[in-house]
């Protein structure tokens, strides 16, 4: 199969690309500049998807596709894989489009397009990345400091690599077209005790700053929209039921418990040093 991978530098698309290589497939990695590092054997290719022109020709000739929310125009994206001969998708969401539709109108456009399409799809709705703890990398190298809102407040985070694995599950196995999967990791855990597990994996105490709302609203408006700030910020600070919920599914799909924040951070600690 001839599976074409977007966002491929990416924190789900880089483990994608591997396990999807291990998996015996042929995979183009895509991004919307040339990707370095990958493995033997998969094409690099450079397209937009704010401009579903320049996916035409990355498409051609693919099977499936793994699709991330970006550019405004899901159905030229999808008619561009349906001229290419793609006849399943992988869409990466969020559980943000289920929990507060409001704020993540961009996912559930992108959902509804997808889910609305001929083609064979899968949802993959996950909470908040393991991975955004790299946001903390500059304060812990230069200060051995972590500043983050909500100190306290505990979130079910999930190792991007878990995500890469359901996606190829679903991307190469039978049974998932129709299905939206909520990701979790296995524990709520908070920012504190992130920040406290960087201390213990580096052996060397970190500190841990609770910024207040307001802070970290200017500071994450200087790259995500407002409504997805806002979004954000209510997850991060007064979570519903459903989104400190434990989902069952990333066990259900691979047979085994999602992996820890403790983990991830196992294999990523050199960012912090
Ligand atoms: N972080 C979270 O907590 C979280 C939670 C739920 C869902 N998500 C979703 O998961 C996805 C990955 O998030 P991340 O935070 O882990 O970010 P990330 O690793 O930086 O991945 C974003 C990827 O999207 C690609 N991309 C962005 N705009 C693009 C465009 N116009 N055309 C082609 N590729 C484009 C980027 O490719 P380039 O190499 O071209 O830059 C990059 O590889 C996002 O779509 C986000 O909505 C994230």
């Amino acid at each position: 199969m001839m599976i074409v991978v977007m966002g491929a530098a990416g924190n789900v698309g880089r483990p994608l690309v591997d396990a999807l290589v291990a998996a015996g497939e042929t995979v183009t990695a895509v991004g919307r500049r040339p990707i370095d590092g990958l493995p033997e054997g998969v094409v690099s290719r450079a397209a937009d998807l704010a401009d579903p022109q320049t996916l035409r020709p990355v498409l051609d000739g693919a099977d499936a596709l793994f699709l991330l929310v970006a550019g405004d125009d899901a159905h030229g994206i999808l008619d561009a894989a349906k001229a290419g001969g793609v006849r399943r998708v992988v869409l990466l969401s969020t559980q943000g489009a289920g929990t507060r539709p409001e704020s993540y109108r961009h996912a559930g456009a992108f959902e509804e397009a997808v889910t609305g399409s001929e083609l064979a799809w899968t949802v993959l709705r996950p909470g908040g990345f393991d991975s955004n703890a790299y946001a903390w990398a500059p304060g812990v190298r230069a200060q051995r400091t972590v500043a983050a809102p909500f100190g306290d407040v505990g979130l079910p985070s999930i190792d991007p690599a878990d995500i890469a694995d359901v996606a190829a599950v679903a991307l190469c196995g039978e049974g998932h077209a129709g299905r939206v999967y909520e990701l979790t990791g296995p524990a709520l855990t908070t920012p504190r005790q992130r920040a406290e597990a960087i201390g213990v994996a580096l052996g060397e105490p970190v500190r841990f700053v609770e910024q207040s709302r307001d802070e970290a609203r200017a500071q994450m408006l200087r790259f995500m929209p407002e409504p997805v700030v806002e979004g954000t910020l209510a997850i991060l600070g007064e979570p519903t039921d459903a989104e400190q919920r434990i989902s069952p599914d990333v066990e259900r799909v691979l047979g085994c418990a999602p992996r820890s924040f403790a983990d991830w951070l196992g294999r990523h600690v050199d960012a912090f040093r």
